[in-house]
């Protein structure tokens, strides 16, 4: 596969370019507007001079690629995302997949009118821990309610009364990851709480279809250097619950310990938890980058993944992210 790149900025020098050639691949092209850049994450994977480009424009129009990958902003990824399309170029992109669910629909378009798949960088799906925890919440009865938060720290935002970077960098995560889990909201009722300026938390109320519960919150007041995630899935006398995407913990029907002095856990019925080993010396993919990653590579070669985030997704994503934003403006529950 010969993959062109577009944006050698700090997420994809540090997380997404490093899982993506632990694959098979060619980093064959090279994009960025900052030639330090440019010529830094080049020189690091050995892409000759004349396949790095200032425009995504001019690495297009040099042609030679499989596929396109980029990590770069709300309104490149719209447009690089289109202009590769266009060329016939699957696409990976980084979230967002644009700034609303009007340009995820124009992506969708270009997609569609291209037979080309566009693959958005939701990871949260593809975290090792997540992943169990999904695969266990999809084995329940039913699946009766969502809780979770996910936090930031107020670091970006301070000074600054705008918090669009912190709903469409931070906060999309989470609004793919609710639908992937409970399915697509119907309505959902944004509440706000400013404890200063830059210290915005966000309470989410989901309704769904079957009238599941989801409850969400989000906010940028804590410390990045605590775990900042949390989530679980409740059924009927089951409910897996995964912490700072390392840990989880599956509660089943059990029974009580304290008249029975032979207690030992039974299988099937007592609590499970599952830990990576940290110091095994082997790549592991927590965040789930490289398992994202080999997800796009698996659909350019054109075999099915199911759990794929695709621009359909990205769709999902970005109308749940409108109705939050609506419904913390106008103080009241929106339809999604
Ligand atoms: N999934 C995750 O965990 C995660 C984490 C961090 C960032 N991200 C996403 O990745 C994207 C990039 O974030 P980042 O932190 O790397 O930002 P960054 O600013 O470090 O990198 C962006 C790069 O794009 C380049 N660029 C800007 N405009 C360009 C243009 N018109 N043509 C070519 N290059 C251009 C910049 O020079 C820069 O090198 C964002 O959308 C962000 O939301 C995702």
């Amino acid at each position: 596969m010969k993959i062109g790149w577009i944006g050698c900025g700090r997420h994809a020098g540090e997380m997404l370019l490093p899982q993506l050639t632990r694959y098979p691949v060619t980093l064959a092209a090279l994009c960025d507007v900052d030639a330090a850049k440019l010529a830094q994450i080049g020189h690091r994977y050995g892409v000759p001079e004349s396949r790095r480009f200032a425009t995504a424009e001019a690495m297009l129009a040099a042609g030679g690629l499989d596929g396109v990958g980029m990590a770069v902003g709300p309104d490149q990824h719209r447009d690089f995302a289109i202009a590769a399309l266009a060329r016939g170029l699957p696409v990976f992109m980084e979230k967002p997949p644009g700034r609303n669910g009007h340009d995820a629909r124009a992506i969708a378009d270009a997609a569609k009118r291209a037979g080309r798949p566009v693959i958005v960088g939701f990871m949260k799906r593809f975290s090792t821990a997540n992943r169990v925890a999904i695969n266990l919440a999809r084995g329940f009865g039913c699946r009766a309610s969502f809780l979770g938060q996910y936090m930031t720290a107020p670091t970006y935002f301070v000074g600054d009364p705008d918090y669009t970077g912190f709903y469409l960098h931070h906060c999309v995560h989470y609004l793919d990851l609710v639908p992937h889990l409970m399915g697509r909201p119907v309505r959902l009722h944004a509440r706000k709480h400013l404890i200063a300026p830059g210290k915005l938390m966000l309470h989410l109320d989901f309704a769904f279809a079957g009238g599941e519960l989801g409850t969400l919150v989000m906010g940028t007041n804590q410390s990045r250097a605590t775990p900042m995630e949390w989530w679980q899935v409740m059924g009927d006398h089951e409910r897996v619950e995964v912490r700072n995407v390392h840990e989880v913990r599956l509660y089943r029907a059990s029974s009580f310990k304290v008249d029975d002095p032979a207690a030992t856990l039974a299988d099937g019925s007592d609590a499970m938890v599952w830990e990576p080993n940290l110091t095994v010396a082997a790549n592991e993919d927590h965040k789930g980058y490289h398992a994202l990653l080999g997800c796009w590579l698996d659909v350019l070669a054109g075999k099915p993944r199911e759990d794929a985030p695709t621009i359909a997704d990205g769709i999902a994503a970005m109308d749940v992210l409108d109705a939050m934003v609506r419904s913390i403006e106008a103080g009241r529950a929106m339809a999604v």
